[in-house]
């Protein structure tokens, strides 16, 4: 059987420290009890003889001996080999094949490769037989301590709220030993602390550092680096060591109250500060950080409290001093506040260390300011009767100084907002008078603005304005009228007591309560047989007819004067004059025809139009007439000089006459005196006296003939005792029924017809040459 001999199981039974690197090399020979029996002796006792020993890091010159190998049948003769095989075999390991001394060729290191597994057999040199079975054997590599022990960080980052008790934990620090853990102390690692005392401490085992002093405050020292060693060998002398840094920051807690700095401010601010100004800042510090260090200020007391707020400003954690009401410098000059600073997040277990707030003492100078003059009223409101005299006093505009000095104040009004001079105002006293007359018809409201200037010189004057609005306010001084021109007609064939026109009123005054108008017939017009007025009491009123029987050709219009009055105080009435024409009617009542001079416009006709052509005529009227009286001038001329005329005369109108007995053909004129030729002239030159007024209806029956009509009118001039000796022409303005022109007249044609259509002349120019030659001919109208 194949024998494992090795040393190192025997020198480990004594202290490491006492061996030296000659007796490891020399091995079995110098070992004590020094011989194999002594080694056989020991398998007894249980050993692992498969087992071999080594230890690391030798640094001998020779090969370390690591055990033999020995079979028992080796006689020693040399006929025996002994051969290795399997991990680091020949490269690591070697064995003499004649003693079977194995020896390690290179230095171990555990921490690489703590075993290595090997083979061995003995065979016959001579055949090659092996004489042993192969048997498997294990070389172990033996610890030392060759490694200290390493923290996994450099550095470690370690927070710990400050004013923590004694022995909180704060950081655990962990050092780990390559060495062999199961062997020995060498990876039997203690902590201390080497830098850090006397605030922190660290457990010897564990690692964990605590704080060690109470009390430790921030706002003393915040940081700290703390230096932690951690030695093998469980702390012993002679083990190896590593260290660590661990920083370690305090962090706040809320254990210090805001302070002021000063317990007096003092500040000062303008009367004329607006509500919301900054009167000044006020600022606490607080040694605390952050959240702790936020700061709450309050005004607990003083005769300011009601005049002033403070707000605190988050940027800065400062006390922003606020104008709360406005100030008067002539009321109260000063103002004292107490303000308290606290933290917004109180921390109840550092109340025992003080009061956690603070008390400061704010003083406020109010200084005064030359402030503009203030009215007694924001604006003023005046109503005046549009009635008042000019010059009466409508109201009165009170301003004063408020400042110390009192100065008195002149008024003025601003003219822009009086462009028409409707006011005046007392510059002294403040009074505004009317410069003119009102009339709420014209302008309801006049809203003017008044300026109040101090009249102190060495200051810089002071103004205000206040807007003043007078109102003026309804008298009844309108009467009420028709609100439009009504046409009004009355039908011939009309009855007694018909409507015939509703008419209203207006009034441009506005009496609170509505309008209330009474109609009725003017006093002298009362007892008026053809029309009179019903009021239907709704403001409105039915004209009526009181007869029946009404013709053109008696009247074609009415003027019917109507009087409205309105009930207000004083009663304002006025009598407004409503024209009725006379119509012809159907038998419904509609108008077919009124007997008026209405002036017909043609569509499309402007009254530009009409003017120019009313103008054009007026003209040729004004031409005619004049050309008339140059002749009547030329008629006092000798007769002789009209000679040519008479003769033209006769020559133009183709006077056949009747002969030698015809002495009506025969011109006695000629033989008068001129005085009485200009008589009958007189006669014959129409000159309508009312060309403008509606003319009298003939008094003709509607259905008398024409030739009945010459005849009468013939018979008349016949007989008529002033007609001149000779024929003359006599111009009857009736042309018979269903004349379109009505007349003859030229000139009443040029004054009712105002587009001049001639055309109805030419049409009965036949009609009148016959009727001319019918009575014995006659001379015309030299006009014509
Ligand atoms: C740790 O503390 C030391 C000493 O106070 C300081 O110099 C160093 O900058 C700190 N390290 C860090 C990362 O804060
Ligand atoms: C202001 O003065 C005017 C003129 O002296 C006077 O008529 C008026 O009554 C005074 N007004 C007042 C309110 O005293
Ligand atoms: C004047 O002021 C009154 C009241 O504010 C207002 O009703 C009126 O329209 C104003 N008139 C003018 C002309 O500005
Ligand atoms: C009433 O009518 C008659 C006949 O047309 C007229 O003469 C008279 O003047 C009229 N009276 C009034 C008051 O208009």
């Amino acid at each position: 059987m194949l024998l494992w001999i090795s040393l190192l199981e025997l020198s480990l039974m004594s202290p490491l420290s006492n061996r030296t690197a000659k007796e490891e090399e020399d091995g079995v020979a110098v070992t004590p009890e020094g011989d194999k029996l002594s080694i056989l002796h020991r398998s007894k006792r249980g050993w692992m003889w498969n087992q071999f020993f080594l230890l690391e890091e030798y640094t001998g010159a020779e090969p370390q001996y690591v055990g033999k190998l020995h079979s028992d049948v080796d006689k020693g003769d040399g006929t025996l080999k002994y051969i290795l095989s399997g991990d680091g075999a020949g490269t690591v390991f070697t064995i003499d094949e004649n003693t079977g001394d194995i020896h390690a060729l290179k230095k171990m290191d555990r921490e690489e490769k703590s075993f290595y597994t090997l083979r061995a057999q003995a065979i016959e040199r001579r055949t090659g037989r092996p004489v042993e079975p192969e048997s498997e054997f294990i070389i172990k590599i033996h610890d030392i301590n060759d490694n200290e022990p390493k923290f996994s960080k450099e550095l470690y980052m370690a927070t710990v709220p400050e004013m923590s008790d004694v022995g909180t934990s704060v950081i655990q620090v962990i050092a780990t030993d390559a060495d062999d853990p199961t062997y020995g102390y060498s990876a039997r690692v203690a902590y201390s602390i080497l830098q850090g005392q006397p605030y922190f401490s660290v457990e010897s085992d564990t690692g964990i550092i605590r704080t060690a002093l109470p009390n430790m405050d921030r706002e003393a020292k915040e940081q700290y680096q703390v230096i932690i060693q951690a030695k093998d060998m469980g702390g012993q002398m002679g083990g190896l060591s590593g260290t660590t840094s661990v920083n370690i920051t305090l962090t706040d807690v809320n254990d210090n109250p805001p302070r002021f700095p000063q317990s007096l401010y003092q500040m000062s601010v303008k009367e004329s500060s607006p509500e919301g100004g900054t009167v000044g800042r006020i600022k606490a510090y607080d040694a605390d950080i952050g959240e702790n260090a936020e700061i709450t200020y309050h005004i607990i007391d003083g005769d300011g409290m009601n005049m002033f707020d403070i707000i605190t400003d988050k940027a800065t954690q400062e006390g922003v001093v606020l104008v709360k009401k406005m100030l008067d410098y002539e009321n109260k000059k000063s103002y004292t506040l107490k303000v308290e600073a606290t933290n917004s997040r109180l921390d109840p277990r550092f109340l025992y260390l003080g009061p956690y707030k603070d008390v400061a003492t704010v003083r406020i100078a109010v200084e005064d300011v030359d402030e503009p003059p203030v009215f007694s009223r924001p604006f003023y409101m005046f109503d005046v009767y549009e009635d008042i005299d000019v010059g009466t006093i409508i109201g009165t505009i009170t301003a004063q100084d408020p400042d110390a000095s009192h100065s008195l104040i002149s008024y003025s009004i601003d003219r822009h907002t009086d462009l028409d001079r409707y006011f005046n105002i007392n510059s002294a006293n403040g009074s505004i008078v009317t410069l003119k007359p009102l009339d709420r018809e014209e302008m309801p409201w006049h809203n003017i603005t008044v300026i109040a200037i101090e009249t102190v010189l060495e200051n810089s004057r002071q103004t205000s304005r206040v807007p003043v609005l007078i109102k003026v306010l309804d008298i009844n001084d309108n009467a009420p009228e028709f609100p439009v021109v009504y046409e009004t007609f009355v039908c011939e064939n009309a009855k007694a007591g018909q409507l015939i026109q509703t008419v209203g009123a207006v009034d441009k005054d506005s009496p609170p309560s509505g309008s209330r108008f009474f109609f009725s017939l003017t006093p002298e017009s009362a007892n008026n047989p053809n029309f009179t007025v019903l009021d239907n009491e709704d403001n409105t009123a039915g004209i009526l007819t009181r007869r029946g029987g009404f013709r053109r050709q008696d009247m074609s219009t009415y003027l019917l004067p109507v009087l409205i009055a309105d009930k207000e105080y004083p009663i304002q009435s006025s009598t407004n004059t409503l024209l009725i024409r006379v119509c012809a009617c159907d038998s419904d009542g509609t108008m077919q025809s009124c007997n008026t001079e209405a002036i017909i416009l043609p569509p499309g006709l402007s009254t530009g139009a009409l003017i120019a052509i009313l103008l054009c005529i007026i003209i040729l009227l004004v031409i005619v007439v004049l050309f008339a009286a140059m002749r009547k001038q030329r008629k006092k001329e000798p007769l002789i000089i009209s000679k040519e005329d008479i003769r033209d005369n006769v020559v133009s109108y183709n006077d056949e006459g009747g002969g030698e007995e015809d002495t009506q053909a025969f011109d006695i004129s000629t033989l008068r005196n001129p005085e009485v030729i200009e008589d009958t002239q007189l006669r014959r030159d129409i000159k309508p006296e009312n060309l403008l007024l509606p003319r009298p209806a003939p008094t003709i029956p509607d259905n008398t003939d024409v030739r009945d009509f010459i005849n009468q009118r013939l018979k008349e001039n016949d007989t008529d005792p002033g007609a001149p000796p000779y024929d003359s022409l006599a111009t009857y303005a009736y042309e018979g029924n269903g004349s379109i022109a009505e007349s003859l007249s030229s000139l009443e044609s040029v004054t009712t017809e105002t587009d001049q259509d001639y055309d109805y002349l030419s049409d009965w120019g036949p009609r009148f040459k016959k009727l001319s030659d019918m009575y014995g001919g006659e001379d015309s109208d030299r006009d014509s």
